[in-house]
């Protein structure tokens, strides 16, 4: 089965195409463009011109992606693809519709099965992809931590690939955090690979910010203390005795640290035979090492996709689409900012 991914929930426009043979998902093209340097000023992403921007961009890109995978332009007969896959929700209202209105445009005027995506799931199934699990299955259930711009959420992905959420954050997501502690630092935008980055050469003990509910057992996150935090410091200017290495190591070692200890409580509670991670967070290494090596204690393997299948895209779209076949039509598919899981 070859499937057409469509991913427009934010400001990536994306597409991909996937082929899922005897369980194997090999990756044809997965393109990907950004409006990303036009939100770097502003520190945040502006909806309208991410928009506009899918809207400029979905087309090309599409063509690109088949082009790629199977040398097809556009005065040929349609692509040989059996299904388009394509991000419902959540997102972005403006971006959504793009790729939802012509994926649904594609469906009709090619004749072909539609299938409606939940980002979230899109982040968490990248895992699927083969060369993201050597080809080795995934041991269900699994412990599915979903860590990106927007969501810091702990779930249960159970045998038959549905989903349980067991908790998330009550305030700003870990991305979130590094992003906004990122602005205040002046670093660009999005800050959490900027601040990994310059956390390599820091220390991480230099500073010691609040992890806070780490001691409460539930499921449920808060980062928003830890940016207020970094505020006052600066407001006091106390950060200024520190280097701006060893901020941000210190700052990337209070999100590791809080994810890391809600993943062994979760742990602790449910029985689980994996841990998936996902979402543009878990291409930060220091979590892929603190929580690797939490997880060594229990011998339950982890998971994460490549860096680039992290972050936002097509094919993980398309993978999503094999396990949780929501198929749809043109007529019905609306795109659902709100979407939760
Ligand atoms: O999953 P994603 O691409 O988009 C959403 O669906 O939100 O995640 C983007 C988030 C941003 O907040 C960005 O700062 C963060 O992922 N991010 C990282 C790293 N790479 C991306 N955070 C920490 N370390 C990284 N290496
Ligand atoms: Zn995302």
């Amino acid at each position: 089965m070859k499937i057409l991914g469509i991913e427009t929930s934010c400001d990536e426009t994306s597409a991909a195409v996937l082929e899922e043979k005897n369980g194997v998902i090999t990756v044809l093209s997965n393109i990907v463009a950004s409006s990303l340097s036009l939100h770097t000023q502003t520190g945040g992403i502006i909806p309208e011109i991410a928009a506009r921007e899918q809207a400029k961009y979905i087309i090309p890109i599409i063509e690109e992606a088949l082009r790629k995978a199977f040398d097809w332009n556009p005065s040929m007969t349609p692509p040989p693809i059996d299904a388009i896959a394509v991000t419902f929700g959540p997102g972005l209202i403006g971006s959504l519709l793009v790729g939802v209105e012509t994926a649904k445009t594609l469906s009709y005027v090619w004749n072909k099965q539609l299938l409606g995506v939940n980002h979230m799931h899109g982040h968490l199934f990248a895992n699927w992809i083969s060369e993201n699990n050597n080809k080795k299955e995934i041991p269900l259930p699994a412990l599915g931590v979903v860590v990106s711009g927007n969501h810091t959420d702990l779930l249960l992905i159970q045998k038959d690939y549905s989903i349980n959420v067991l908790g998330g954050t009550r305030d700003d997501a870990a991305g979130e955090a590094f992003d906004k502690i990122g602005r205040l630092l002046g670093l660009g935008y999005p800050a959490g690979p900027i601040i990994s980055k310059l956390a390599e050469k820091g220390n991480p003990k230099a500073i010691h910010f609040p992890r806070p509910m780490t001691d409460t057992k539930t499921y449920e996150f808060s980062f928003s203390g830890l940016k207020t935090s970094v505020l006052n410091l600066s407001k006091k200017d106390t950060l200024k005795n520190y280097s701006l290495e060893d901020i941000c190591a210190s700052v990337q070692e209070a999100i590791v640290d809080t994810l890391v200890k809600k993943v062994m409580f979760a742990l602790e509670e449910n029985q689980v035979k994996s841990v998936v991670l996902g979402g543009g967070v878990s291409a930060n290494s220091r979590l892929r090492e603190k929580l690797s090596k939490a997880l060594a204690m229990y011998m339950l393997p982890l998971f994460f996709p490549r860096p680039d299948l992290c972050t936002d895209n097509a094919a993980m779209i398309a993978a999503a689409s094999i396990y949780t076949k929501i198929e749809t039509n043109w007529k019905e598919l609306t795109a659902n900012p709100e979407l939760y899981y």
